[in-house]
């Protein structure tokens, strides 16, 4: 990822569960873009299809610390790769994982190629997920996330923090920032503040036309 990094977090959402995935997904791939990477993160139980069917980049919305063996109800890198998942997000606010679990995981997608997107609600929570150097820490404050006031309005001081404690832990780690984005100007203003790129939940989703919506995000 090369251009600022724009991930769209379909957790599940009506509007993007089931066969609706591939059809939001579908809308999204139409869009043109040229000043940024686009990325997608469908429902795991539609990952498969959405991966296979279109040609977004792909991310689950977790992974877990496991090989491909006796494990149940467990998400393996190696199953996300094969289909042709190209990275993955952890320890979201939703769906959290014991540091020591995350480490490893971290670890093993370094190992198998798989980029990693590590939240964090916290400076105190960054400072401790810096240290496996993720590709990718987003930062994300729980009170903002499902909202309409995007933390880049709300809180950027703390985001400019969030940017300064990353690359004084781990220089090569990319800072996302997520929570209520909406708008071109809540992109604008998290690249201002120092981040690359963004985490979007509900807005493209729940969007009237998603395609439109985003293409105006991304003029
Ligand atoms: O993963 C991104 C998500 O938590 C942000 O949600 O709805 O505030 O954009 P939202």
């Amino acid at each position: 990822m090369t251009k600022p990094l724009v991930l769209i977090n379909f957790k599940t959402y009506k509007e993007a569960y089931g066969d609706k995935a591939l059809e939001l997904a579908r809308k999204i791939a139409k869009v043109k873009k040229t000043k940024y990477d686009l990325a997608i993160a469908p429902s795991l139980l539609t990952i498969k299809e959405v991966a296979q069917k279109t040609n977004l980049t792909i991310f689950s919305q977790h992974t877990d610390h496991i090989n491909l063996g006796a494990n149940t109800g467990r998400i393996p890198i190696d199953e996300l790769k094969s289909f042709g998942v190209k990275g993955t997000i952890l320890n979201h606010s939703e769906r959290k994982i014991p540091l020591k679990f995350l480490k490893e995981i971290v670890q093993r997608c370094k190992n198998k190629k798989l980029i990693t997107v590590v939240c964090a609600s916290t400076i105190s929570e960054i400072k401790k997920v810096a240290l496996f150097h993720p590709n990718y820490i987003a930062y994300e404050p729980k009170e903002f996330i499902g909202g309409n006031i995007s933390v880049t309005e709300a809180k950027p001081e703390i985001i400019v923090r969030a940017v300064e404690t990353v690359k004084y832990l781990s220089p090569k780690t990319k800072v996302l920032c997520g929570a209520g984005i909406h708008s071109k100007e809540d992109l604008g203003h998290a690249l201002l503040l120092g981040t690359e790129g963004v985490l979007i939940g509900h807005a493209v989703p729940k969007a009237k036309d998603p395609k439109k919506f985003l293409e105006e995000m991304l003029i």
